[in-house]
């Protein structure tokens, strides 16, 4: 008796992996929106042509900070990872998974553009390419290890298929500048935010990667720092009133969709001790504060309607998930969701017209 429940046991975790790998895979190829972590590619003709040798001595200084390769020894997993999962509840677990999914894929992505980056610049710009290549190192270390505690619970990401299934948007170099530099400081704020609750409440840590976070954030740090001198390098990038809108174009795009994001994951923060909203809040104004060294423009999320927009966003966003999980009629879900993705659009005009501050005065200050 005992072994035939023991076999149904088997048998009912083994379909249950079976399905969560199905699941991983329809995700991975299925459920791409606009919100997914994307994967870039760029126009390398045009960036290999770059001139730098405005701030030269700032990429030798890059460089030999990414050579000293100080994470060298970081992402080793030590014998807390040994333990079984398995008493997690399982809805935390598929949340915690999920984080884990679309960080790597959002780390995997940063390692194709930087590895292809350093590939195409070797000859025309062996410094900046080494520069790529330093950091596709990081990028791939930080993706193997989330993909290590996705295999904790028996799941994988399969890299390979996830690059040659993902649709690969073109950027310009410049947007890709911008694009890039305000991701690798979001990382950052990121998972330093996370790192430092977790050190105030230790009871939260429901798994040993985020002990990593402090070190790990760090390689993030100076990547932000090698784009902001790429931006400073290309002055025509930061200086004029196209630069103006578009900084003002990237800091909103990427702060909403961390924010539609998150929204939609409240009990994932929950279930690590944190509020969404407050975290989204706090990341968000410590990038536009890094970012206004850089940028010309900072948005003003001090101003009350910035967030109130924002939250409405969350909310319609939310509503349009709602309406695609029901089993109406297509042309009833696209007559119910126009309205909506009206005042989502809305909502994001109403941002991005509220008057952002001239962040020039602050260049130069120590950071
Ligand atoms: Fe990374
Ligand atoms: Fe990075």
């Amino acid at each position: 008796m005992c072994s035939i429940n023991l076999l149904r046991i088997l048998k009912k975790e083994f379909i249950a992996s079976i399905m969560q790998t199905t699941i991983q895979k329809e995700q991975v190829s299925n459920k791409e929106t606009l919100l997914t972590p994307r994967f870039y590619t760029t126009d390398f003709e045009e960036m290999a042509s770059m001139n730098i040798s405005e701030n030269e001595q700032d990429f030798f200084a890059i460089l030999e900070e990414f050579r000293a390769d100080y994470n060298s020894q970081h992402f080793i997993r030590d014998e807390e990872f040994n333990q079984s999962w398995a008493n997690l509840e399982d809805k935390t677990k598929s949340l915690f998974i999920e984080f884990l999914e679309r960080s790597c894929t959002a780390e995997f992505s940063g390692f194709l553009l930087y590895k292809e980056l350093s590939r195409k610049l070797k000859d025309s710009n062996p410094i900046i390419a080494e520069c790529f290549l330093l950091m596709s190192r990081d990028e791939a270390r930080h993706a193997g290890f989330l993909n290590k505690a996705i295999g904790d619970f028996n799941l994988s990401l399969d890299l390979g298929f996830l690059t040659k299934s993902r649709k690969y948007t073109f950027f310009s170099p410049k947007f890709i500048f911008y694009a890039t530099y305000l991701s690798e400081k979001i990382g950052y704020w990121r998972y330093i935010t996370i790192y430092r609750h977790m050190e105030q409440y230790p009871e939260h840590r429901i798994y040993p990667i985020f002990k990593f976070f402090e070190n790990w954030c760090q390689d993030e740090n100076r990547h932000g720092d090698f784009f902001a001198a790429l931006l400073k390098s290309q002055p025509h990038f930061l200086n004029d009133w196209k630069a103006k809108m578009w900084c003002r174009f990237f800091l909103l795009s990427v702060f909403a969709t961390m924010y539609l994001n998150d929204f939609q994951r409240v009990d994932f923060y929950n279930a690590i001790g944190l509020d969404s909203r407050q975290y989204d809040m706090q990341v968000i104004r410590k990038t536009n504060e890094s970012a206004a060294r850089v940028f010309p423009v900072a948005l003003d999320v001090d101003n009350p309607k910035f967030f109130k927009y924002l939250d409405s966003c969350a909310c319609n966003n939310r509503a349009l998930i709602d309406i695609d999980k029901q089993n109406f009629l297509p042309f009833v879900k696209t007559f119910i969701k126009g309205p909506l993705y009206m005042s989502l659009m809305l909502n994001l005009i109403k941002i991005y017209l509220i008057k952002p501050i001239d962040s020039q005065a602050v260049w130069n200050t120590v950071r």
